[in-house]
């Protein structure tokens, strides 16, 4: 970042002296008010609850433009990062900065395809849950307990054990999504293949069982990459916060992605896709499209705590580029499976158009947001609504990591300490 010609200055009404902020600017997007020293200046916090005006960092990986509806990972617009690349090539690209030529998209792909295996007394983690227990408890479970395997990574200090804790999480977390979900099927588990793609292998390890040969279907193995590489990465995200901000106690990767996995399980967040799809069939089963405008009549109804789910967005005031991608995949499954007249996707389309004629909509900018068709589409390949969020998390884990990495890289960053408006009780002893 660097110092913008412009300075911010603070006065006061009640005669306090005035100070003067920098500001500084990055590449693209806003400038930022500089108040590392405002405390110690004045005595005084700002205050921004859900931190929507606050830049908790500088980062160089994901740009995002919410009035234009805007995504791009390292520079590159998703639009062609989803059509024209994979996502190990993605990876690679968010760790690194840029796009592997052909040596170091091979030795990438090699390394990420040759440690899927995790350790065999994992499963017996998993046999501490109930069979019915959620994914997303599985997840943040043996995700953590990984930290109890690798000890000879979880030396943040080093880069090198940042690279093999990132290769580890990334190669690994397909590996533990699918054992999740056989997990609560009573299936057994599908050891990893090497000479699968990372989609591929990832489908094989969910549907295949080992009485017969489990034939990649190629353009679900596509769709199920393009859904890997439009939630790879997202900004500052409350997930991506959650990781930097346990990172910077100086904690292992696998433990501060773990907290990242806790995080994005919300509905508001990564489990808006679950969500979404629930309440679709939830429609679905009271009415259908005749029923949607009823529906909408009580999610413009304050008191009636209900939400369209799957839309709206903190920073997207404009469609979310991502669920445009993800309507596309949609297409592309749903005629591959011979599923066109899916109901749902009909109804979600109708809900779609609806709210976006919607004056209460219109008005608050509320656009479809990548979790609104993801779950869809999801539920068309078969994978069950409880895991639609791990597989977001699968996916989100490369962005995570890279995040983290930059943090953990940044010679300047400390332990992420807030401070807070305090309106308790002032001091008083007891009678
Ligand atoms: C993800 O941050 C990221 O980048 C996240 C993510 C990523 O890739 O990491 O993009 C992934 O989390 C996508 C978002 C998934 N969540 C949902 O789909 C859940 C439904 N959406 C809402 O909960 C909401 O839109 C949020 C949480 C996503 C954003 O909330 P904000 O920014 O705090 O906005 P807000 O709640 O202040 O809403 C502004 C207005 C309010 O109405 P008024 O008080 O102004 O009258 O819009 C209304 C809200 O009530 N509103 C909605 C709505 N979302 C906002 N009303 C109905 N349905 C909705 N979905």
């Amino acid at each position: 970042m660097k110092l913008a010609d412009n300075k911010a200055t603070l006065s006061f009404s009640n005669g306090k002296p005035s100070v003067e902020l920098p500001v500084y600017q990055g590449s693209i997007g806003p400038d930022v008010i500089d108040i590392r020293k405002l405390y110690g200046q004045t005595g005084m916090f700002t205050y921004d609850p859900g931190f929507l005006s606050t830049a908790s960092c500088q980062s160089a990986i994901t740009y995002i433009d919410g009035d234009k509806g805007e995504l791009l990972y390292r520079g590159y617009p998703i639009e062609q990062l989803a059509t024209q690349c994979d996502y190990l090539d993605t990876c690679y690209l968010l760790l690194n900065g840029e796009l592997p030529n052909d040596s170091q998209r091979n030795e990438f792909h090699g390394l990420v395809l040759k440690h899927t295996m995790v350790h065999e007394q994992m499963q017996f983690f998993l046999r501490g849950f109930r069979r019915d227990a959620h994914p997303m408890a599985v997840l943040t479970g043996l995700i953590g307990a990984l930290s109890a395997f690798y000890h000879d990574s979880t030396d943040i200090t080093n880069p090198k054990h940042r690279e093999i804790a990132a290769i580890r999480l990334i190669s690994k977390l397909p590996t533990l999504v699918a054992m999740a979900y056989k997990y609560g099927m009573g299936q057994p588990y599908m050891y990893p293949r090497n000479d699968l793609s990372y989609a591929g292998n990832f489908l094989r390890m969910m549907f295949g069982t080992p009485c017969e040969d489990y034939v990649v279907n190629p353009v679900i193995e596509r769709a199920m990459d393009r859904i890997f590489i439009l939630h790879a990465d997202h900004e500052q995200n409350a997930s991506t916060s959650t990781v930097r901000l346990c990172g910077s106690s100086g904690t292992n990767p696998f433990a501060a992605i773990a907290a990242g996995v806790a995080c994005l399980w919300g509905p508001a967040h990564g489990g808006a896709n679950e969500a979404c799809l629930n309440m679709l069939e939830h429609l679905q089963a009271n009415g259908g499209v005749a029923k949607v405008g009823e529906f909408m009549e009580q999610v413009k109804d304050k008191n009636s705590g209900v939400k369209l789910m799957g839309f709206g967005h903190r920073v997207y005031k404009n469609y979310d580029p991502r669920a445009k991608l993800m309507q596309e995949t949609c297409n592309e499954v749903l005629a591959e499976l011979g599923l066109e007249k899916d109901p749902l996707f009909a109804l979600a389309k109708q809900v779609e158009k609806i709210a976006l004629e919607d004056e209460y909509f219109v008005e608050r900018k509320l656009y479809p947001n990548v979790d609104f068709y993801s779950g869809i589409v999801q539920r068309a390949i078969g994978i069950p609504v409880s895991l639609f969020t791990g597989v977001f998390a699968l996916a989100r884990t490369v962005g995570w990591i890279a995040q983290l990495n930059e943090m953990l890289a940044d010679p300047e960053y400390k332990i992420g300490r807030p401070r807070q408006l305090f309106t308790g009780s002032p001091r008083r002893d007891i009678a």
